[in-house]
């Protein structure tokens, strides 16, 4: 099946000029839901991957099923503040000021292999902070997955340009 026909697009949210990809109507979709999630996944079949890290909120639910359909852990990468135990954790540009988001200090061993997942990549702001954190932590990202890319706006780009391997389904 065709995922893009199963993403909603609402236009000015959360603010005017903005097309909102909503990944929602994917996930209610059964089929679709499947989809996304074995086509995620299959490239990295004979990968050694110790993790997933899945990024809040979206990420959560798609590597939450990534992690379970590869048989490893999962570590949520939290907007700050969110986490119990003790974090570190590293700052982006939003497009008006900027965020942190947070991983757990022992949730990453040293030297292990982790697959970086989010619904869809904009700037790519997020996910180079997700990555500067793994590695931060000893773990090496061995690809970061999403099922939509804006290429418009260069993150697909940016992430490559760290050395981790891209992979989204749409655009
Ligand atoms: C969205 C999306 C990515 C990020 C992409 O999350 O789920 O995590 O933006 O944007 P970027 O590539 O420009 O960094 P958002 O920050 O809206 O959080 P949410 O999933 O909690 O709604
Ligand atoms: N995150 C950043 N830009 C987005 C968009 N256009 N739709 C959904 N999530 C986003």
């Amino acid at each position: 099946m065709d995922i893009k026909t199963v993403i909603r697009t609402i236009p000015n949210y959360p603010k005017d000029g903005v097309m909102f990809r909503d990944i929602t109507t994917l996930w209610q979709d059964a089929a679709g839901l499947r989809t996304a999630i074995d086509q995620l996944v299959w490239p990295y079949a004979g990968v050694r991957i110790d993790k997933v890290a899945g990024i809040e909120a979206r990420g959560f639910v798609l590597g939450g099923a990534i992690a379970h359909q590869l048989s490893v852990g999962f570590v949520p990468v939290r907007k700050q503040g969110k986490l119990p135990a003790a974090t570190i954790g590293e700052e982006y540009d939003l497009e008006y000021g900027t965020d942190i988001v947070e991983i757990h200090e022992d949730a990453i061993k040293e030297g292990e292999n982790i697959l970086l997942v989010d619904d869809l990549i904009a700037t790519g702001g997020t996910a180079e902070a997700a990555i500067k954190l793994i590695r931060r932590a000893g773990g090496t990202v061995v690809g970061a997955a999403f099922v939509i890319d804006l290429p418009d706006l260069g993150g697909r780009a940016r992430v490559e340009n760290m050395g981790v391997n891209v992979r989204t389904l749409c655009e």
